[in-house]
């Protein structure tokens, strides 16, 4: 048995970029096995957030808990607890990261982008990793395009390869950015199949995302957010079928008609 209810909790969280205030105050409480996907207009502070709890951004306020543990407090932009280092960089490792753009090594193969930060941080034996990273490739259908080098592959092809990468560090959750809204819309199907596959895997997972079919499907909670607030929440059906807010129901006015 785990020791916490919440894999990860933000309480008040805030984040300003000088006298922009981003996220004003978001507080949400994510259950191990969770898949929440995040839903909302561009400028909403979407990408703020999940920076935020990778702590590619430093919140100017708030709480942050990884497993139960206050992984950083802030107030007024300044810390007012944070966890000692080496625990620190344990709980990070834990949240795996997938962008809208996938940042692949090009002077390296696709097996070898899968396997650098195992190799460079787990200090593992390499034939280990190699099958583990062999694997990951198989289970995002990439197994044949191990000795590739990226740029020969599909954008679809070096997304999965990313999350391939992500997955090798074998994170408990996944927090994904807007996977697939640069890709071809061919290729949307595959790499949302395989975060399909891995929701259903029971994997911790917060996406934001534009798939509107995608989070009414796999989600088990929507967070509509705006002008840095999570405006609205439920479970598909309610922000799909039975939004409340005026906003949201603007929002998915202007999605799904397109
Ligand atoms: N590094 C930054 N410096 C200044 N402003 C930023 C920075 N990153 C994001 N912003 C601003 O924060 C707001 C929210 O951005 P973002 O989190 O990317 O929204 P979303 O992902 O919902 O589209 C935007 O107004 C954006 O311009
Ligand atoms: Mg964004």
């Amino acid at each position: 048995m785990e020791n916490y209810e919440y894999i990860l909790e933000t309480e008040h969280v805030q984040k300003s970029f000088g006298e922009l205030e981003v996220l004003k105050d978001i507080s949400l409480k994510v259950k191990k096995g969770e898949v929440i996907c995040i839903i909302g207009p561009s400028g909403a502070g979407k990408s703020t957030f999940l920076r935020s709890l990778n702590q590619l951004e430093k919140i100017t306020g708030g709480k942050i808990f990884v497993k139960g543990d206050l992984f950083l407090h802030r107030e007024n932009d300044k810390t007012v607890e944070k966890l000692d280092r080496k625990k620190r960089q344990e709980l990070l490792l834990e949240m795996g990261m997938c962008f809208q753009r996938f940042n692949l090594f090009p002077h390296k193969t696709v097996l070898e982008n899968v396997m650098l930060a195992p190799v460079e941080v787990k200090k593992a034996d390499k034939d280990t990793i190699k099958k583990e990273a062999l694997d990951l490739l198989a289970k995002v259908g990439l197994a044949e395009k191990a000795d590739e080098y990226p740029n020969r592959l599909s954008g679809g092809q070096q997304q999965r390869v990313a999350i391939a990468r992500a997955l090798a560090m074998k994170p408990e959750i996944m927090l994904f950015d807007e996977p697939t809204s640069a890709l071809d819309p061919e290729l949307v199907g595959d790499v949302l199949n395989v975060m399909k596959e891995l929701a259903a895997e029971g994997m911790t997972m917060l996406c934001v995302t534009h798939e509107m079919g995608f989070a009414r499907e796999v989600a088990d909670r929507v967070l509509f957010m705006a002008d840095g607030i999570i405006m609205e929440e439920g479970t598909p059906e309610e922000i799909f079928e039975h939004p409340k807010k005026e906003r949201t129901i603007n929002f998915l006015k202007s999605v799904l008609k397109q």
